[in-house]
């Protein structure tokens, strides 16, 4: 069997809109092997896809195909502690264990770049793929073909809350409210912000985070799908947060606060629940720089 870990990520980082994410210390396991049939189990209780429309089944269909082989069925059991439809990069995780499984079973016939471009194809953006395989913070532009990207690893003592909902934002849906024109002034504001994050968080000029994360592209609009975000922003903000943002499609928010910023979940928690918002639960995390690897 190949046994996998990935971990979760958190992708566009405020303003950089399809390009930017990280990758989170948050985890989804995958044991697999190639089979005459299929054999899917959840090994917790997350509800999946037994059958042919399980993502990482079919992601390592697409492998073996785009290698000229044919996957005749998969034996799999998944974890997933990643929740699902909360902007965490679940799919995204389950379409690199595909690829990586895939590409395992038949001996590492593609390499890094291949995969890249494959999830990307897969997915339609690289921002939570990219960091899902590769680890630490990626910059990447999809071509529409290929992938062009960067990872660099990320040695800060940030800490990093994922505040997240009981209820899901289906990408989709997160997508489908987004102008489709954007006045130049807007493209202008998104994209020196997006520099302005990654130059600021790999230099450790913490101070910028919050204009950095500032976006017009996405979050206005998504913010009118998740109820109680104004006052969970404000919240992250009150402790003390560098920044605050809508991971990827939504509608978890990431905090980003000092690594001696003591005890910044448990006061979110606290004032959470003093708000009437105890259905946003907290996670502390922290940035894994290795991505996806195999496990024994
Ligand atoms: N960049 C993507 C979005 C991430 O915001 O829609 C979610 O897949």
């Amino acid at each position: 069997m190949v046994k996998l870990q990935i971990p979760a990520t958190s992708a566009n980082l405020g303003a950089g809109f399809d390009a930017l994410g990280l990758a989170l210390s948050f985890y989804n396991t995958a044991e697999m092997e190639e089979n005459d049939h299929l054999d899917i189990k959840s090994l917790d209780n997350t509800k999946i896809p037994e059958n042919e429309k399980n993502l990482i089944y079919i992601s390592a269909k697409d492998l073996y195909e785009v290698c000229g082989k044919k996957l005749e069925g998969l034996t799999l059991r998944q974890t997933n502690a990643i929740p699902m439809a909360r902007g965490l990069g679940s799919s995204s995780a389950c379409i690199i264990a595909g690829l990586v499984g895939a590409n395992k079973m038949l001996g590492d016939p593609l390499t890094k770049d291949d995969l890249v471009d494959l999830a990307a194809q897969i997915e339609g953006h690289p921002d939570n793929t990219a960091p899902a395989l590769l680890g630490g913070i990626v910059t990447a532009v999809f071509d529409g073909r290929k992938v062009h990207w960067v990872k660099q690893e990320v040695y800060t003592n940030l800490k990093f809350a994922a505040i997240i909902p009981d209820f899901e934002l289906k990408t989709n849906d997160a997508r489908a409210c987004l102008p489709k024109e954007v006045t130049y002034k807007d493209a202008v504001y998104n994209l020196s912000r997006a520099a302005l994050f990654s130059a600021s968080l790999l230099t450790g000029k913490y101070e910028n985070l919050r204009t950095g994360v500032d976006d017009r592209l996405h979050q206005p609009y998504r913010m009118k799908l998740i109820p109680n975000i104004d006052e969970v922003f404000d919240i992250a903000y009150t402790h003390g947060a560098y920044a605050a943002y809508i991971s990827g499609a939504g509608p978890t928010v990431m905090a980003i606060a000092d690594g001696g910023n003591e005890f910044f979940a448990g006061k979110l928690r606290f004032s959470l629940e003093n708000a009437g918002l105890s259905n946003w639960s907290v996670h502390e995390l922290s940035i894994d720089n290795e991505g996806t690897k195999v496990v024994v």
